[in-house]
């Protein structure tokens, strides 16, 4: 038999599956939105700087809002004005609800809770956290006690300090912390646990940030010396791991039905009514699940509050007749002989839009966290294959000149109409926007709300004479955040 035969059919086969693929992908790219070129393997990282968001800015001077970007690995979608964000995230509120599959957050929640899962399971399981939440009183009276003692607590740490430096990283974590336990469990937190929760969480942002090596090249997990971190986070969720099972244990050995109190009981109360004759039920009705529920709370919740609240006080220490204004609206709407409560926010318009302006400046969580197109999607013209990784860009929205006067500027003012009422614009997202927003939002609003006002009624707040001013610069975790710094305490007088 001739074999040139057979060798020019396998050449041609060959040549006919390379045309194919490469219409295939030449397609895609054609239909993908604009973006720049890159190398081959590393893509456009290169020149991705230290804060990708930033790096995200420039591209879009030369590609416009809605770009896409070769990150080495994949190629992603960025949402980075908020046309863009409202034309996906708002307009095509399904297709663009999924979740990038992250190999670190696979490791610490098994696709098992809210924040990293997506599809039916994720559907569940946020609107049952949410109606457990509505069902223990976060959104009454109760809750607000349960924040006033949070602020309670912060104002003795304060008070210790009265006419010296206080540390101010150091205040606000175990507070938060602490008011958040006791909305998930009655059963008290181990205080001699708390340096260890806020070592873990620490590492745990840190090592979810989107630009981590790790989670841009997932296989450096199996480069030794150090696998580039991934043991000191896989130790730091085995630890947060270990301890909230155990309570999940207690609260588990004494369950009775009707005594819901807390969120875990809450939870086990749904679980228990779908085990039907010692059957377990499936996802997300399972211990397992109530475990990711608790560990997003945790990551989710306390690490966002108290780095806001330390932006706070840093932009109305350089700020300081904007926080002589806020204490005289304090003043006179709460008086100096009680502290405020969240009732008198709609007589404290301007406190409240220092709170905003916080939000926009510090945009905490400055790209969200990562989202997913479940299908392929149509954004003006483009075409966003299923699968593909997208980019909210927050912080590039709170950032816009199109849309804010002097961006840079700290200016509460912004969001307060002719009659002095604050006006929330749908453009200001620290949250982010869809079925996707943040689940904790009305529970931060409400420790932010009451922190700093309290805080600023009772003291004044200035830099220590004679030291470096603190800068604006930012430590990127998945939250942005100040570098630690210390200011003069003084108790203001009654
Ligand atoms: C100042 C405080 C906070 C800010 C700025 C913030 C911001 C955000 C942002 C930007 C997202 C991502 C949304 C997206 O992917 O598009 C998010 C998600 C989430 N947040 Fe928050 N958050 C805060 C506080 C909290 C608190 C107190 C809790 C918990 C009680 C919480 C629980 C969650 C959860 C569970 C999600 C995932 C929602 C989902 O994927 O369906 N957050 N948050
Ligand atoms: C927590 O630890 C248990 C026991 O090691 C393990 O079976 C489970 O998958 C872990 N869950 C998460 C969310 O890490
Ligand atoms: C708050 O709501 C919970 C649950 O609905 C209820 O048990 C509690 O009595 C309420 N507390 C107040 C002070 O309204
Ligand atoms: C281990 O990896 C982390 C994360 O990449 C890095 O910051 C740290 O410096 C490394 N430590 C050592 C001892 O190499
Ligand atoms: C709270 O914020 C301070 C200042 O950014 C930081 O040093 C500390 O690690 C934070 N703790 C957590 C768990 O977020």
């Amino acid at each position: 038999m001739d074999l040139s035969y057979v060798w020019s059919f396998i050449y041609c086969l060959v040549a006919a599956i390379l045309v194919k693929w490469t219409i295939k992908h030449v397609n895609i790219i054609v239909k993908l939105p604009p973006g720049p070129w890159g190398l081959p393997l590393v893509g456009y990282l290169p020149w991705i700087r230290k804060n990708a968001y930033e790096s995200f800015i420039d591209i879009s001077k030369k590609y416009g809002g809605l770009f896409s970007v070769n990150l080495g690995s994949e190629t992603v979608v960025v949402l980075n004005d908020w046309k863009a964000v409202k034309a996906t995230l708002l307009d095509q509120p399904n297709v663009f609800s999924g979740r990038k599959d992250v190999h670190l957050a696979r490791y610490m929640v098994k696709k098992k809770d809210i924040v990293f899962t997506d599809g039916n399971a994720w559907k569940i399981q946020r609107k049952l956290t949410v109606q457990g939440f509505i069902k223990i009183g976060l959104l009454n009276k109760s809750m607000e006690n349960r924040i006033l003692d949070l602020t309670q607590n912060v104002i003795e740490k304060l008070s210790l300090y009265n006419n010296k430096e206080a540390p101010m990283d150091s205040i606000f974590f175990s507070s938060i912390l602490l008011t958040n336990w006791k909305l998930i469990s009655v059963i008290p937190i181990d205080k001699n646990k708390l340096q260890k929760y806020e070592d873990a969480l620490n590492l745990i942002f840190f090592g979810l940030r989107p630009d981590n090596p790790l989670i841009l090249f997932e296989w450096l997990r199996f480069i030794p010396p150090n696998r580039s971190g991934y043991k000191a986070f896989k130790n730091a969720c085995d630890y947060v791991n270990n301890s909230l099972r155990e309570i999940i244990d207690s609260h588990l050995n004494n369950w009775k039905d009707g005594n819901a109190h807390d969120l875990i009981d809450r939870y086990i109360a749904e679980i228990k009514k779908r085990e039907i004759n010692g059957q377990k039920a499936p996802a997300p009705f399972t211990t397992d699940n109530l475990l990711g529920t608790l560990l997003d709370t945790f990551a989710a919740g306390v690490d966002t509050t108290n780095v806001t609240c330390l932006w706070a006080f840093l932009y109305l220490a350089f700020n300081q007749d904007i926080q002589r204004k806020a204490q005289k609206e304090l003043d006179e709407v709460v008086g100096r002989f009680r502290m405020p409560s969240l009732d008198d926010f709609t007589k404290l318009p301007y406190t409240e839009a220092i709170i905003m302006e916080v939000h926009r400046k510090a945009s905490l969580v400055p790209l969200a966290v990562p989202h997913r197109a479940i299908e392929d999607a149509k954004v003006f013209g483009y075409t966003i294959p299923k699968g593909t990784t997208c980019y909210p860009n927050i912080y590039a929205v709170h950032h816009d000149p199109t849309l804010w006067d002097d961006p840079q500027m700290f200016k509460p003012e912004r969001f307060l109409d002719e009659n002095n009422k604050v006006v929330w614009p749908p453009y200001l997202m620290p949250f982010s926007v869809g079925p996707r927003a943040c689940l904790g939002q009305p529970l931060a609003q409400m420790e932010l709300k009451l922190i700093i006002s309290s805080l600023l009624h009772k003291f004044h707040f200035n830099f220590p004479v004679g030291q470096n001013l603190p800068t604006f610069d930012v430590d990127y975790s998945i939250t942005l955040r100040p570098f630690p710094y210390s200011l003069l305490i003084k108790l203001r007088e009654i």
